[in-house]
């Protein structure tokens, strides 16, 4: 059954939406390595892959309905972040920014009566959760453990760790 053009045009601005979330994390990756933390760049890096696995399961969601998929341009980020939690406190607000989007496609598939729009979405409304309890975990962190000293190296360790994403995370 084919969708509502507004409902299309809605997957479009989200589509855009994950691609320019991509963008900014590999922005922030790069400040991460001009800031000496590789382990903070790999996690950024590995950020990246996930939101341009995010933008592809939208993309094949709306080939797979039969519909066009229209990309649109993405902005250059900014790189003017002072700490490492400075630059944290912007991907929680980024992700705050995209849990809001989501929710707002998901009512517009409710209103549309689009089943098969409602149950992907359902997935993005679960991993919004989880993408902001994990920032805020990594802000608490950051805070306890400081911007300079041995601390953020341990932690830069541990950042590396991270293990690569995977279509379905
Ligand atoms: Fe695809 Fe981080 O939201």
């Amino acid at each position: 059954m084919p969708m509502k053009p507004k409902l299309v045009e809605a997957f479009h601005a989200q589509i855009q939406a994950e691609f320019q979330s991509a963008y900014t994390y590999l922005g922030m990756a790069a400040w991460f390595m001009e800031n000496n933390l590789p382990g903070f760049a790999q996690w950024m890096r590995f950020q990246w892959e996930e939101e341009t696995l995010h933008a592809m399961k939208l993309y094949d969601f709306l080939h797979n309905r039969g519909e066009q998929v229209a990309l649109r341009a993405v902005a250059a980020p900014s790189k003017k972040y002072t700490t490492a939690v400075n630059v944290f406190e912007n991907v929680r607000k980024h992700e705050q920014m995209i849990t809001k989007s989501i929710n707002d496609l998901y009512e517009l598939a409710l209103k549309e009566k689009d089943l098969p729009s409602q149950i992907v979405l359902q997935w993005f409304i679960n991993e919004q959760v989880e993408e902001e309890a994990q920032v805020m975990e990594i802000i608490e962190r950051l805070k306890l453990v400081g911007s300079d000293g041995p601390s953020i190296y341990l932690m830069d360790r541990q950042m590396a760790e991270r293990p690569a994403p995977t279509a379905g995370a």
